[in-house]
């Protein structure tokens, strides 16, 4: 397996490999005084519980223990950033600068200010002024302050810990932010049970009365399909108003959330973890070949209404599959699910990369595109898909002589 391909954070001499071995460094080095099998416990119980919670309902004060915060740091915390740099490659950050303020709701160790700073080092074009980690946790937030203090992270961004339960009843305040970073928190405002969507809808409005306008969102969550329901229903409510940036290549209604369709709006993307993840005291092994996510980025804009091109755009939603007569990739579009297909079973290697989960196509809105059997979605030949550049995919890999496929 190509190791660097799969690597969220590039080769081993690219500056973000090397931050996010230092980051690994200051974790083990934070939760020196816990003894490994202790930690690993704890791990143990804060990944089963969270697990569990997610699918259904969440766990309330799971962070309330320093040992319970020393395992968030060394399970959750790597996974996250990881899904975070994955999602910033497909989306990145738009308003980024040395003036600009960044606020992290429910930060928890500040893992949306370390996940920028392994990305982007936080230098050049991509600077902040501030960072505000809103969290009702003040002990995280002191860990995060921590970590961020032994990578000098302090020394490039002004880091604000406001430990605060926010409330969609209260007041927004009167700072506004030009980033509003939600990671793996929204999913805490969801309702415990049943669809209702109040809760999503004062999430909305408070987080638009929270941005500046020209202001952006960035909602990074767990792929479960209750989650990712509430995240579908927030892209919609948003899309009335602000110009949705990703995962959507497109204004419509989100199409999965109709409740016929098995598929719902989540990414599970193959990676190899860093090799130092294996070293973490206490962790589990980082035995994962995926990482999957839901997330929603949004600027705070009127939606853009572009003229109709004669190629539409699509986001890639799943993993190459074998169908009736060969194979393909379901994209999401304005047109709902299209099947980009091939007759050929065997792609190339630069084939699935360049259609890797969260990557984006191009296909030929006009014309007679038939509807596939199975899944009723769109089929479009490949051969007459286009990349993001206009370019065309390259031909899948000739079949071998005893394979005949
Ligand atoms: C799963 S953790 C995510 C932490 C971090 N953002 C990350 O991506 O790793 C969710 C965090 O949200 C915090 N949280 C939950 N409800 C909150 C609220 N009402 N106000 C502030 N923080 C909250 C929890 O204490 C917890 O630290």
């Amino acid at each position: 397996m190509d190791q660097h391909r799969l690597s969220p954070f590039g080769s081993p001499t690219s500056a973000p490999y090397q931050r996010m071995a230092a980051l690994f460094d200051a974790i083990n080095t934070s939760t020196r005084d816990i003894p490994p099998p202790r930690l690993r416990a704890a791990v143990e119980q804060l990944s089963l519980g969270l697990s569990r919670s997610r699918s259904s309902m969440v766990l309330k004060d799971y962070l309330a223990s320093p040992l319970s915060q020393a395992a968030y740091c060394v399970h959750f915390l790597p996974w996250n950033v990881y899904r975070l740099c994955l999602a910033w490659q497909s989306s990145p950050m738009q308003n980024l600068g040395p003036e600009r303020a960044l606020h992290d709701w429910g930060a928890g160790p500040m893992t949306g200010l370390i996940a920028l700073w392994v990305q982007t080092g936080l230098e050049g074009s991509n600077t902040l002024a501030s960072y505000t980690a809103v969290e009702r946790q003040r002990d995280i937030l002191d860990m995060g302050e921590s970590l961020a203090g032994m990578l000098g992270i302090d020394k490039l961004v002004t880091i604000h810990s406001h430990p605060h339960a926010l409330s969609f009843d209260e007041e927004p305040s009167q700072e506004k932010a030009d980033i509003l970073l939600v990671s793996q928190s929204f999913n805490e405002w969801l309702p415990p049970r049943g669809r209702s969507t109040e809760p999503i809808r004062a999430f909305a409005k408070h987080a638009r009365a929270h941005v500046k306008t020209d202001g952006e969102l960035f909602l990074m969550e767990p792929a479960s399909r209750v989650v990712s329901w509430g995240v579908m229903e927030l892209r919609n409510m948003l899309a009335e108003s602000a110009t949705i940036l990703a995962p959507c290549t497109h204004a419509a209604s989100c199409p999965l959330l109709d409740p016929r369709l098995k598929s719902w709006c989540h990414f599970r993307r193959r990676i190899v973890p860093h090799p130092l993840h294996g070293k973490l005291r206490g962790a589990l092994p980082p035995e994962r070949e995926a990482v999957s996510y839901s997330y929603l980025h949004a600027r705070f804009t009127p939606p853009e209404h572009t003229k109709e091109q004669r190629f539409a755009l699509a986001r890639v939603i799943s993993e190459p599959f074998s169908i009736e007569d060969g194979r393909g990739v379901y994209g999401c579009s304005a047109q709902g699910r299209i099947l980009m297909a091939t007759r050929s079973r065997r792609w190339s290697q630069p084939l699935i990369d360049a259609l890797a989960p969260d990557s984006v196509a191009s296909y030929p809105r006009q014309g007679k595109h038939p509807r596939d059997k199975k899944s009723r979605a769109l089929k479009i030949w490949l051969s007459d898909c286009r990349k993001p550049d206009g370019s065309r995919y390259g031909a899948p890999a000739p079949a071998k002589k005893d394979n005949p496929s």
